[in-house]
């Protein structure tokens, strides 16, 4: 039997079984399950007047071809079990039910593992609750929830959130401020970053007291969750960001602080606000502000007052949020420490620093950046030797270099000395690139945080700090 009809049987049973309990809820069904049959947000039928509803699964769950193809991914879903003898088609309505229901576990039963059943709650409790089941399967429902993706970490839910949050016209302003990601769309894990022994302890600690925060809230702990990347460019503070997104379920917010200059200035400070509540109705979540030295920059200097508003509510709304009572991480990030000033430091209760790495570090980071490459004579900790000074973001730049160019050469096996090539191609660009910037506004060219790839002509990266570069562009030629 293929994998297809179990596929298409283990959707049938969940959405019949979902249907009739009314005891599970939407944490009980698998992610790509639940993702068919989520509505939520704007809906111009419903009967609450202003057009929108609350967002959620409504029973019963209807199979049809194309949901259980959206849901299973199988291709013909009804083909794949119209040979059994419990399934059955409803030629009008397109409708796929079991009609011998017992038959149709009994036939599941004896197919599933349990590594696959603890994968679905909601069958995981079926099965371990009916009699003849019991003794088959060593899983209990509650650790199916408990691995299960929570319904907060979908994307299909931040969205429904956003829209019945956001009103159309809204929504072009806010997207330039503040992108939200999803945990299931980031994609950065740790174990692909190479981290010092502090940031790793930190990590830890606020990994705790998140695991933790009623204990905290109920002994009055509050100052806590307010975290401060500071470093260099390329050293891996958006990265880190996001892995712990990604490693906590959490949704990811990122607020992109250059974008309040932009040509609504006059409904910054609103949207400022709305970025926060946005964090605090998507909670728990990681809140993210890149370029945070914008701030004290924009306090000191003589800007536009509408601007200072701006800057002054971010700090306030800042000040009322909280990890304790909000479920909102907070990560501040900035390559130029030196810029903020004392009340920008004193809004953060951790401060963790990212140096660029030592020669251990770099030949960490090699491993992890070439572990799925094919590399002769492969020998890390000499590149660690001749890159020192180099970034990660660098590393993995002259990294790309070496593949391109082996590729010039139909090549996808690369030498050692490919990457000697590589490191000596990258330090003539970067020494070009310092000649440029000693003529040039230094200010002007590293407002968006990174040194990049403006002054080079060349487009060499596509991770943050260069989007960041692309934006700021982008904003002086209006
Ligand atoms: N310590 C590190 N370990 C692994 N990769 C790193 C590290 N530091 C930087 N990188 C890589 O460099 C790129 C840029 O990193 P990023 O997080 O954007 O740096 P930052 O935000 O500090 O400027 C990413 O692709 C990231 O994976
Ligand atoms: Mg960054």
């Amino acid at each position: 039997m293929s994998d297809a009809a179990l596929d298409v049987v283990e959707f049938l049973l969940t959405t019949s079984v979902y249907s009739d309990d009314r005891t599970l809820d939407e944490n009980d069904l698998p992610p790509s399950f639940r993702r068919v049959y989520w509505t939520g947000g704007v809906d111009n039928d419903s009967d609450d007047g202003d057009g929108r509803k609350h967002a959620g699964i409504s029973r019963p769950l209807s199979a049809t071809n194309s949901t259980a193809r959206e849901a299973t991914g199988v291709n013909q879903p009804w083909e794949a079990v119209s040979e059994l003898m419990f399934t059955d088609r409803d030629e009008f309505s397109g409708t796929i039910t079991l009609v011998q229901e017992a038959m149709a576990e009994q036939w599941f039963a004896e197919r599933v593992d349990d590594d696959r059943l603890r994968e679905n709650p909601t069958l995981a409790k079926h099965f371990t609750t009916h009699e003849e089941f019991v003794d088959m399967f060593d899983v209990t429902h509650e650790e199916a929830r408990e691995q299960n993706r929570p319904i907060q970490a979908d994307r299909v839910w931040i969205d429904g959130l956003l829209e019945e949050y956001f009103d159309e016209e809204d929504d072009e302003e806010m997207l330039d401020l503040v992108e939200v990601r999803a945990p299931e769309e980031v994609d950065m894990s740790l174990d692909e970053l190479v981290l010092t022994d502090d940031q790793e302890n930190e990590l830890d600690k606020i990994a705790k007291a998140i695991e933790h925060r009623d204990y905290l809230a109920n002994i009055g702990l509050r100052e806590i969750g307010k975290l401060l990347f500071v470093g260099p460019p390329g050293t891996g503070k958006t990265s880190t960001a996001q892995a712990l997104a990604q490693d906590m379920d959490l949704p990811f917010v990122e607020v992109k602080l250059s974008m309040i200059t932009s040509q609504y200035l006059g409904e910054t400070a609103k949207n400022v606000d709305k970025t926060f509540e946005v964090a605090k109705r998507l909670s728990p979540c990681i809140l993210f502000i890149d370029e945070f030295d914008f701030v004290a920059k924009t306090r000191r200097s003589d800007e536009h007052a509408a601007l200072k508003r701006a800057v002054n509510t971010l700090l306030k709304s800042i000040d009322n949020i909280s990890l304790i009572d909000d479920d909102v991480l907070l990560i501040g990030a900035t390559n130029h420490p030196d810029q903020l000033d004392d009340a920008a430091w004193r809004r953060f209760d951790e401060i963790i620093n990212f140096p660029k790495p030592d020669h251990g570090m770099r030949a960490d980071i090699l491993g992890v950046i070439t572990r799925t490459m094919d590399i002769e004579e492969f020998d890390p900790q000499l590149i660690a030797e001749v890159t020192q000074g180099l970034t990660g973001s660098d590393l993995r730049m002259v990294l790309r270099e070496a593949v391109l160019e082996a590729l010039t050469e139909d090549r996808m096996t690369l030498t050692q000395q490919d990457l000697l090539n590589a490191v000596e191609e990258f330090e003539e660009r970067d020494t070009l690139k310092n000649m440029d910037m000693m003529g040039g506004d230094h200010d002007a060219l590293v407002a968006g945080g990174d040194l990049g790839s403006d002054g080079s002509g060349h487009s060499h990266d596509h991770d943050h700090d260069h989007d960041h570069d692309h934006d700021h562009d982008h904003d002086h030629s209006h």
